[in-house]
């Protein structure tokens, strides 16, 4: 039927086709390597939800060890962050120098290369970053060949002090403050184009302005879609749970990004971190560790290693998951995957351990089916119509093929 069509109408879908490319590339400005660099999201470590300020050289050689003593680089977890508080002072032709805590960002970015591993870093297109150490404002293209030089291989580009710059010069002009954002993104994403070194380039600006409708436009691989996660439940649920309706502006090489992972770092239990993860992984968010890797419990191991769980955030389709069915405190949210299967997610927002029925026709699935019940790490065959027990503040995972 489809050759038939062809053979019929070439002219016909080879319009549609250019159109569709025109379209494509219109609103992406990433081309060949950035667009790769991150056709999956993301997946690594990043220094701020433990270390925050005080994270030094030694620490991040510390991370990038774990990650391979581990286990986790070879799941896919290749990224080492450093997030804000690295940077020193320019030097007089204004190059950026680091700080005392970070000797040598050349031999710390070869270090972390010898093991597998690849380096980011983090600025702000503002004078200060977010914790007031130097940004790139005004120095973008020499900030852009300095962290190409030392071999630097991802970048978060935090708003922080920029929205100083933008009340300042659009006295009020909310359009022309929300241009001025775009374009300080833009403009730093054409200086990293213009080293030649592939970058994922990451955008925080805590979901300002609907970033998920222009970031590709921008060169954006990834974009916050909210404020600052915290290690708590309420804060990590009250994000994860809001990004029903973002779907649809994720694609391989643009992810929407709803913080990094609070996986292993207390504040949680380990039903509420496993449902974290399951969270993250069901909306294809980054999955950025955000713990003390040296130090990993064996359940914090066991939640970021969970092979299942990762698959189905790498999924090759590359597609957000999403809400399908909420009833009070329980949430069903489905995400399709490349073999034609589907992760199913039974997630409970209560105070206490309840029962959620799975009808499979409610949620587009056909019984009879092989699934994978990830956490109890087992496999079922699916009813028609199931319940689950899910603990307080839990989820139970399904993949079926
Ligand atoms: C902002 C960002 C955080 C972190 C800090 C660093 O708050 O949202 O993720 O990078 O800045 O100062």
């Amino acid at each position: 039927m489809e050759v038939k069509l062809k053979v019929r109408a070439p002219g016909g879908i080879l319009a549609v086709f250019a159109a569709a490319m025109l379209l494509c590339a219109l609103s992406n400005a990433q081309t060949g390597a950035q667009k790769t660099v991150a056709a999956m999201p993301p997946m690594g470590w990043n220094s701020w939800n433990h270390f925050a300020g005080k994270v030094t050289d030694k620490d991040v050689r510390a991370a990038a060890d774990a990650l391979v003593a581990s286990g986790m680089r070879d799941a896919g977890y290749v990224y080492v962050n450093i997030d804000d508080t690295w940077e020193g002072t320019r030097d007089t032709s204004g190059v950026i120098r680091t700080n005392e805590k970070f000797p040598d960002m050349k031999s710390l970015a070869d270090y972390v290369h010898s093991k597998g591993l690849k380096l980011g870093i983090y600025s702000s297109p503002g004078p200060k970053t977010c914790a007031g150490f130097a940004g790139s404002y005004g120095h973008e293209e020499q900030d852009a060949a300095t962290y190409a030089a030392w071999g630097i291989d991802y970048l978060k580009y935090d708003l922080c002090s920029y929205r100083e710059v933008m009340d300042r010069e659009s006295r009020g002009d909310k359009a022309k403050a929300n241009a001025m954002m775009r374009e300080a993104y833009e403009k730093m994403f054409h200086a990293i184009e213009k080293t030649h070194r592939a970058m994922v380039y990451s955008l925080c600006q805590y979901g300002w302005d609907a970033v998920w409708e222009w970031g590709p436009s921008v060169g954006a691989n990834s974009w916050r879609t909210t404020g600052d996660i915290s290690d708590s439940y309420d804060r990590m649920s009250v994000i994860g749970f809001a990004q029903a309706g973002l779907e649809k502006y994720a694609t391989p090489g643009n992810w929407n990004d709803p913080d990094m992972l609070e996986v292993g770092n207390g504040g949680m239990t380990g039903d509420e971190y496993r449902t974290h993860m399951t969270l993250w992984a069901m909306l294809a968010a980054p999955l950025l560790a955000g713990n003390d890797l040296s130090r990993m419990s064996p359940e914090t191991r066991s939640i970021l290693l969970n092979r299942d769980v990762i698959a189905v955030d790498q999924d090759a389709e590359g597609a957000q998951g999403t809400r399908v069915w909420a009833e009070g405190p329980k949430e069903i949210w489905t995400k399709s995957l490349a073999d034609g299967g589907t992760a199913v997610a039974l997630f409970n927002r209560g105070e206490s351990e309840l029962r959620i029925n799975l009808r499979a026709k409610d949620v587009g699935l056909r019984s009879g089916f092989r699934a994978r019940n990830v956490w109890a790490a087992n496999e079922i065959r699916l009813d028609a119509e199931q319940t689950f027990q899910v603990p307080r503040h839990g989820v139970v995972l399904l993949v079926v093929h």
